[in-house]
């Protein structure tokens, strides 16, 4: 069923009255609204780049500081960037009680700064809000890092260890977040409505939780503004704006 907003909206919020526990799963689609660059729409963050996979990372202090180049570039987005009104009606379903966490593949923080609980957000690729050591785990704040950077190109290393510090992001290559991956699990699997928001659904293991929570018995919605390879088992599948779409369903401006 693809209906127009406004029918998609309604649709989705019959859904959504029906839930006793609900999941929403984000990708980079729902912080466009917010003016962060998805990955793979025209003109996306890999159609400027390649990504860094993460042995490349540790293997030259050069792709280390190629990596920091383009983290200044893209913090620009960042630091412009509020939450949207999707972000807002998602923080409004947890504040409500009835989602009990959102699944989330962005670094932005977003989630987090639309007040929802931190304890409520699964990020499954880490948070390029602030930097850790590889080796010890200091948490390092990125500012002071940026700011050595842009001076000199300093390539930032562990006080306490020497280790190499790296934005808390997954990159492609690295090891997913165990206790993060047994949570989205544990959520999709007791879900009973999951809500895909702006994602292409192609980065596995991300990508295999809608499938999880479909076989579980729960209800899948896809709200996306292009296709994606699951939208065949979606009990709902809208191509439109989150912004909108969501907003409407949940009565959030
Ligand atoms: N409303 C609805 N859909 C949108 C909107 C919007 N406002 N803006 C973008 N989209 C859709 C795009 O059409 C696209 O299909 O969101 C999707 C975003 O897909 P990707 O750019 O592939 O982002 P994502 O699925 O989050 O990527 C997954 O890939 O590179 C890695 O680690 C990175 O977490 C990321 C992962
Ligand atoms: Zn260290």
């Amino acid at each position: 069923m693809k209906p127009g907003t406004s029918s998609a909206s309604a649709a989705l919020a019959a859904l959504i009255a029906r839930s006793q526990r609900i999941v929403a799963f984000t990708g980079a689609g729902i912080s466009t609204e917010s003016g962060i660059p998805d990955f793979r729409s025209p003109g996306g963050i890999w159609s400027r780049m390649q990504p860094i996979d993460f042995r490349d990372f540790m293997s030259s202090i050069e792709m280390r500081r190629e990596a920091w180049r383009r983290k200044a570039v893209i913090d620009q987005d960042f630091q412009q960037a509020a939450p949207n009104r999707g972000h807002r009606a998602l923080a409004a379903l947890v504040s409500h009680g009835a989602m009990s966490a959102i699944i989330t593949q962005n670094i932005d923080g977003l989630h987090q700064a639309s007040g929802v609980p931190a304890d409520k957000v699964i990020e499954l690729h880490g948070n390029g809000t602030y930097a850790t050591c590889l080796d010890c785990g200091q948490r390092y704040e990125l500012a002071p890092i940026m700011v050595a950077f842009e001076r000199d190109e300093t390539v930032p290393e562990c006080d306490a260890c020497g280790g190499i510090v790296k934005s808390a992001t997954v990159s492609f290559g690295q090891a997913m977040p165990q206790a993060a991956m047994a949570r989205a699990q544990a959520e999709s699997t007791a879900c009973d409505l999951f809500i895909v928001l702006g994602s292409s659904l192609v980065v596995y293991p991300a990508a295999g939780f809608p499938a999880l929570a479909k076989r579980r018995g729960a209800k899948l919605v896809i709200i996306n503004r292009e296709e994606t390879d699951q939208d065949g088992s979606a009990d709902l599948v809208v191509h439109g704006e989150i912004g909108a779409t969501l907003g409407e369903a949940v009565g959030v401006a």
